[in-house]
Parts: C-alpha cells; structure tokens; sequence
C-alpha cells in the first residue's frame, strides 16, 4: 500500500491497474501457479472481459504476465477453465510439449458464428506455459440449440475411472448445470443436467464438479460447487455447495436442501459477502483440492472506490469433508465443507514476525498495542467466553465478535471506514459455531482492506471486504456481558 493506494492487499493478488472478477484457468505446471481472471484491460470498470495472467510459485506473491487472451470485436472472453493436456488427447501438443488447453466461454458481439448475445464454450491452447494462446479453429465447441443464452463457465477436470474429461458448464437463468465428456477436449457429448435442488437465487454460475478428501479416511467424496446472484447467505453474491456421487454421467446430490428452504438450510462454502466465483487449481500438488476466489460481491463490486484497479482474489483455501456440519444446524452428520488456508500460503504467512498476548479481559475493552497494528496480519486468536459474553477484537474499526449465548461468530464492518459507496455494502455477516472444549479458535488472514475469518474446528468461513480509514491502526480484545480470555498469536505480513 502507498499514500496513492491506501487501500491495496499485501497478500492477495490484485491487478495493477483496472478491473478484475472471476478466476480462470488456474493450474499448476512445473512449480508455477498459473491465475489467468477476468479482465479489463481497458479500464476500471466490467467491461472488455479478457484474460489476464499472473504466475507465482507460493500463491502469497505474484508477477504479472501479459494479458493472455483478449476480447476482440466478435467475441468477449468469460470465464473458464485451463489443463495441461499430458497425455496430448488434443492433439494440440504433443507428449514432449504439452499443450495447455484452455476452454472458455465465448460471448459474442457480432451475429457470427452464433447470434450476437449468445454464450458458447470455445477452446484455446498454448504451447508456451501459457503466455500466448491460439483459438482452435473449430470453435465453438459446444453450444445450445436452438438458443445458446447465458450458456458459460466451463470448468473441465479429468475423469479418471472413466478416461475422459469431464465440463460442467451452466445455463445461468434457468439455474441448470449441464454436465458433458469429451476424450480429445474438442468434441464434447451432452452427460445429463442437474437442476432442482439447493438456493436458487437469480442466476447459477461457475458449477464445479470435483472430489474432497473426507478427513481422518482414504475416501473421497464428490463435490458440486456453484455461485449463485443474487441470494447469498450474506446478500447478493455467494456460494454453495452439495455432496454426493458422480457416476461418470450423473451428479446425484445426497440430502440436498430443497430450494424454498430458508437460506441458513443451505450449505455455504463461505458466509461472508465477499467470496465468489471460486474454482480449484488444476494439478495443484498436495492431494487437497485447492480452491481460489474472488474478493467481491457483484452488488457493489463495480462502487468500490479502489483505483487504478478494482478486484483482488482471496486467499487459497484446501478442501476437505468431515462428519458435520460447517454451521450449529443440525443435519444429522450430512459430511461438511472445512476450508483452511492452503498449506503453500499458510507457510509463507506465518513465516512473518510474531508478536503473543495472553489476556484475561473483564467487562470493557484492552488495547493490544504497536505488536498488532500492522496493516496486514495473520493472526491465531483462541477465545474463552463466559457463558454469557460477546466477546471478540477490534482491528481499525472491524469488529469480530463471538456471542456465547446464541453461538454466533459475526464480522461487523459497518464502522470501520469507508460504506458509503453503496447502500448494499452490507454492514455484518454472520455463521453459528459451536464452542470445543468451552473455547472458540480462530486464524484471522486480515490485510489492507479485507478480513478473512477462518473457525478451523467447524470449517466455516467469513470472508469480507472493508475499507478502513487511515491512520486507524487500533487493535484491542473487548468483552461485554460477561468475562473472556484470550490468547493471541500475531505475525506481520507488511
Ligand atoms: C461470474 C460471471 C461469470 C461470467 C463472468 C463474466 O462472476 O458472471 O458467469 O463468465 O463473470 O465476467
């Protein structure tokens, strides 16, 4: 951050200059973390949509590449999916040069090859590590007939049992995923549809189709995860998810919620406002999915006061499931979403200077002092509360707050800076989790102007943007109600 850029991450991926949404295309090749977004490279507001590209060998600090693809005057380039084709089933490589092969969808201007306004899925392909791309010949390779409208998002994973390749891709006003299979990425046939259960909201977008590893066993699970906006857990843009099996044809969801239940009923993979559009990386070593999303709600996405750029990406998260729920909802043991900061960032963020508390707060608030005033932290809070306390810690303005009573974990923003840009910048958002053992941990990822909250024993997640006013470097423990102990573990980023 600078005088000019108060407001601009440490350790999450922005732009130089200019818009960002989505994710693309992430993948993994040959120790490099490829992040290909959304992008305009023409300026600060959605528009142009093109790929940009940034590598990074750690996904805390990135560099910036040339822009990879870019809208021309028939087509604009939504989001999608890249892989690398090892095993040259494209034809596009080679096995010595693989190719990257990236599909995308394309959302025409013009009334060729499709009528103007359709979206089709097309491919592309690199044989440089992705930093030039050629559009295959034969594009679109799938559409819709006989009206290919709002048709997009293809993310394509391999199907090992099976020897194909596997896109979901979404017919976003009809809220269906349409699921397909191809042995060459070109020539794709039509598997089934799956529709019908979970929050529908206003539009369904970026489906995902993958395999969690269920903790504490050699199992894994399948796993459908969707963005829906609006109609978030926390207003506006958000996402969910559903488990169950995949038989190489059909996503069967077990126990899914039915879509008039109440928006708490859902499983969310976040509950903040501020996640969305997320994917994983293809090839990402480790054996856990690893899962990157957008920092941003589209209903106040295009207000944000950043400039010269507008958009950054959350931190990278592994997945895995265990036998629960992420929130205190009973479900019957209904396998969960746990999310956590991956292990590549989680090591390069606490590598950083550490400062500890040990903290036996009353009635009232206790400044934490210089130790903790650093615009960008990661911090391991561990908080006893008094049965009846609200209890949590302050930072610029951001309140993190815990209520024992109802088991609530809330992320109040509304005092902490700028709000005023739009009135659907939601002031706090909420998730319920239960206490282990009487005490509630927390690893807090907070930099220049977002928090992400991370409740590691129940997996959920609260990921919120805030833009706080400079010089408040505050940061205090407080607790009303009742009594609260704390122990805190602080490392500087910046
Ligand atoms: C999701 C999304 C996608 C689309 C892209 C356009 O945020 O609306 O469905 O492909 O953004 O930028």
């Amino acid at each position: 951050p600078s005088a000019s850029e108060p407001w601009r991450p440490a350790a999450h991926l922005t732009p130089s200059k200019n818009w960002m949404n989505d994710p693309n295309g992430l993948v993994y090749e040959d120790g490099t973390y490829h992040a290909f977004y959304q992008y305009n490279p023409k300026g600060n507001d959605w528009g142009n949509m093109s790929w940009g590209h940034s590598t990074s060998t750690d996904l805390v600090h990135w560099v910036k590449e040339p822009v990879a693809m870019e809208a021309t005057e028939t087509e604009e380039i939504f989001s999608g999916s890249i892989v690398v084709d090892t095993g040259n089933t494209s034809g596009l490589g080679s096995k010595d040069q693989p190719a990257m092969v990236a599909l995308y969808t394309s959302a025409y201007k013009d009334n060729a090859p499709l009528p103007k306004g359709s979206q089709a899925q097309s491919a592309a392909y690199s044989l440089d590590h992705g930093r030039t791309w050629k559009k295959y010949q034969g594009n679109p390779v799938v559409d819709l007939q006989p009206s290919s409208q709002n048709f997009r998002d293809p993310k394509v994973t391999w199907y090992e049992p099976g020897q194909y390749w596997v896109m979901t891709t979404v017919v976003a006003d009809d809220h269906v995923v349409k699921i397909y299979k191809s042995k060459d990425l070109l020539h794709w046939d039509f598997l089934s549809d799956f529709s019908g259960v979970g929050a529908q909201g206003g539009l369904w977008e970026m489906p995902e189709l993958l395999e969690v590893p269920v903790e504490g066993t050699n199992e894994r699970r399948w796993v459908m995860l969707l963005s829906i906006n609006p109609g978030g857990i926390a207003g506006g843009s958000g996402m969910q998810y559903f488990t169950g099996e995949f038989d190489g044809v059909t996503f069967r969801a077990e126990g899914a919620s039915s879509p008039d239940a109440p928006l708490e009923d859902h499983q969310w993979v976040d509950y903040g406002a501020d996640f969305y559009a997320a994917t994983t990386i293809s090839g990402a070593p480790g054996g856990k999915p690893v899962l990157f999303g957008w920092m941003g709600n589209w209903d106040y996405a295009q207000k944000m006061p950043t400039t010269p750029w507008r958009g950054a990406m959350a931190i990278p998260r592994e997945l895995t499931l265990y036998a629960g729920s992420s929130s205190s909802n009973d479900d019957g043991g209904k396998p969960a979403l746990r999310s956590s900061i991956a292990a590549v960032p989680a090591g390069v963020l606490s590598s950083g200077a550490s400062a500890e508390r040990q903290l036996i707060g009353a009635d009232g608030s206790k400044p934490l002092g210089e130790d903790f005033s650093s615009r960008s932290q990661l911090l391991d809070v561990e908080l006893t509360p008094d049965g009846d306390a609200e209890a949590g810690i302050e930072l610029r303005g951001l309140k993190i707050s815990y209520q024992a009573q109802s088991g609530t974990l809330t992320v109040d923003r509304s005092a902490a800076g700028t709000s005023n840009f739009s009135d659907k910048f939601s002031p706090y958002h909420q998730v319920r989790v239960p206490l282990v053992d009487g005490k509630l941990k927390l690893r807090i990822l907070l930099d220049t102007s977002s928090v992400e909250v991370f409740a590691p024993e129940s997996g959920a997640v609260i990921t919120d943007l805030f833009l706080p006013d400079w010089p408040n470097t505050d940061a205090s423990v407080f607790s009303e109600g009742g009594k609260a102990e704390f122990s805190l573990t602080g490392r500087k980023l910046s």
